[in-house]
């Protein structure tokens, strides 16, 4: 029996529930929504469709924590139960700079006949609710149609996201034009309520026909925006998921067409599973990003999971930093709190002179190191020697002969071996020289930070074996624990 006291092997399934990423109880999950810290309690909602793990209509699915770590699902926040909002609960933000929380979405309604469904048959409204204790929230309020919307723009405008800037109060909402250019449009107000225009920004060339969820923060005095742009080319070691997740930084919100180009548009994560992160402030005023550890219109899928009830899962909560022009991302430190059982690796070559075979033969290099683990819940962390992945490729680290991180040259690729990938392949970015890494993976979903943090991979994995042989090449300082449960869906 696992942790989650689900069966493993015998004949029958692994379980890939996960232990410490938020997951929906059942059913599917898509953007996390409206995070924030409010009155002592951390909230992460989530668009959620409780009925399929295929989707469905969108709801908001909350889960509450007190100390960043442990989240409990607290149940269903906000239901698609108005005219306004028909088509489901979208995207949206919490504020919560005026002592009560107060979240923006998107009520998208579909009315029926032939239409296009983008320049017509749509409605993407804003709504408002407002919560004084993060439980109960009032009658929802309608404050934007798309007749308040510039006319150039299609039917689709939405994932609002709320801040003050100079006494005023700004709302960014993502955007498609009538032809088809992705466009960002600042409204603002001084009550939250009534709101108008302030500018409408088209995307640089070539950044695709829509933005989605988009987000402003400034991190260490640098103004950053973060959106999804949908429709973009991919290229070689870029933007090789369907749609993409990314940020301009010294960037301001209203300078996008002036200041923003595709050049210094980067990505968030280089892996197969990442989309419509949002940013939020802790109390001790870390800024830390969560993701959707998942990506719409994939062409692989999660069918093991989705036989278990459910679909998708959030990223880990991430640190952000600031670092020579770039973000560093790194799980936030509580998770260090679930390590738990030290993971013993031994040199391939001891292994394989000490007679046990099961390690294979002990030709291989001395820097190898090697474990056989049930755990399915781990975190390793490890440093790479210098001329690692300089003249020919490096295998950095091997899980199970099914994904395998290496770097040669300036190229660091994770790639899946065999079916484990439900249809996902290779994922590769530039990077000069791999100098650390860590890897978490939780039953079905591996996060790997490297550098620090400067490149990211997520991605969902389905192990078919009961136990994992894991190697890890050309490192020093190797570290690794199993980790502990700190997610609740249960009560
Ligand atoms: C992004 C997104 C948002 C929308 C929501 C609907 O994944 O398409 O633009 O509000 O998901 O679930």
């Amino acid at each position: 029996m696992s942790k989650n006291g689900a069966y493993k092997n015998g004949g029958l399934r692994l379980e890939y529930r996960h232990d410490f990423h938020i997951m929906p109880p059942a059913g599917w999950l898509n953007d996390p929504n409206g995070s924030c810290f409010f009155k002592g309690k951390y909230y992460i909602f989530f668009q959620y469709s409780p009925d399929s793990p295929e989707g469905g209509s969108k709801y908001w699915g909350r889960y509450e924590s007190e100390d960043l770590l442990h989240f409990k699902f607290t149940g269903i926040a906000v239901k698609p139960d108005s005219d306004a909002d028909a088509g489901g609960a979208y995207s949206g933000t919490a504020y919560t700079g005026d002592g009560e929380m107060e979240i923006f979405y998107t009520g998208n309604v579909k009315h029926k006949g032939n239409f296009d469904y983008i320049n017509e048959g749509r409605e993407h409204n804003v709504i408002y609710i407002k919560s004084s204790d993060g439980e109960n929230f009032g009658s929802k309020k309608v404050l934007l149609r798309n007749c308040d919307y510039p006319d150039s723009l299609s039917c689709h405008v939405r994932d609002p996201k709320v801040f003050r800037d100079k006494g005023i109060y700004k709302m960014l909402l993502g955007a498609r034009t009538r032809d088809s250019k992705a466009a960002l449009l600042v409204m603002n107000s001084e009550d939250k309520i009534h709101w108008n225009i302030e500018k409408l920004m088209t995307a640089p060339e070539d950044m695709g026909y829509m933005w989605e969820c988009p987000d402003f923060f400034i991190l260490s005095s640098h103004p950053v925006v973060s959106v999804c742009p949908q429709g973009m080319a991919s290229q070689e070691f870029k933007f090789q998921n369907i749609y993409q997740s990314g940020y301009f930084s010294d960037v301001n919100y209203d300078k996008i067409d002036s200041d923003a180009k595709q050049g210094q548009f980067k990505e968030w994560d280089s892996g197969f599973d990442f989309y419509a992160p949002q940013t939020f402030e802790t109390q001790d005023k870390r800024r830390v990003l969560v993701g959707w550890a998942g990506v719409p219109d994939a062409p692989y899928d999660n069918e093991p999971s989705v036989k278990e009830g459910w679909q998708h899962s959030m990223t880990l909560i991430r640190e952000l930093t600031f670092k020579n022009g770039a973000i560093l991302q790194n799980p936030v430190k509580e998770y260090e709190k679930l390590r738990g059982k030290p993971l013993e690796f031994k040199r391939k070559s001891e292994v394989s002179l000490s007679g046990n075979e099961d390690y294979g033969s002990a030709s291989s290099s001395e820097e190898e190191f090697v474990t056989k683990t049930r755990e399915k819940a781990f975190d390793i962390v490890f440093s790479c020697r210098a001329d690692s992945g300089t003249d020919k490729e490096t295998k950095i680290i091997d899980l199970n002969g099914d994904l395998i991180l290496s770097h040669e040259g300036s190229v660091l690729s994770l790639k899946f071996m065999n079916d484990t990938g439900r249809g996902r392949d290779l994922r590769k970015c530039v990077c000069n020289q791999v100098r650390d890494v860590r890897v978490l993976m939780d039953h079905s979903l591996v996060e790997i930070y490297v550098n620090g943090g400067s490149h990211v991979f997520t991605t969902r994995y389905y192990p078919e074996d009961e136990i994992l042989d894991i190697s890890v090449t050309a490192c020093t300082d190797l570290r690794a624990w199993s980790m502990d449960r700190c997610i609740k869906w249960e009560n």
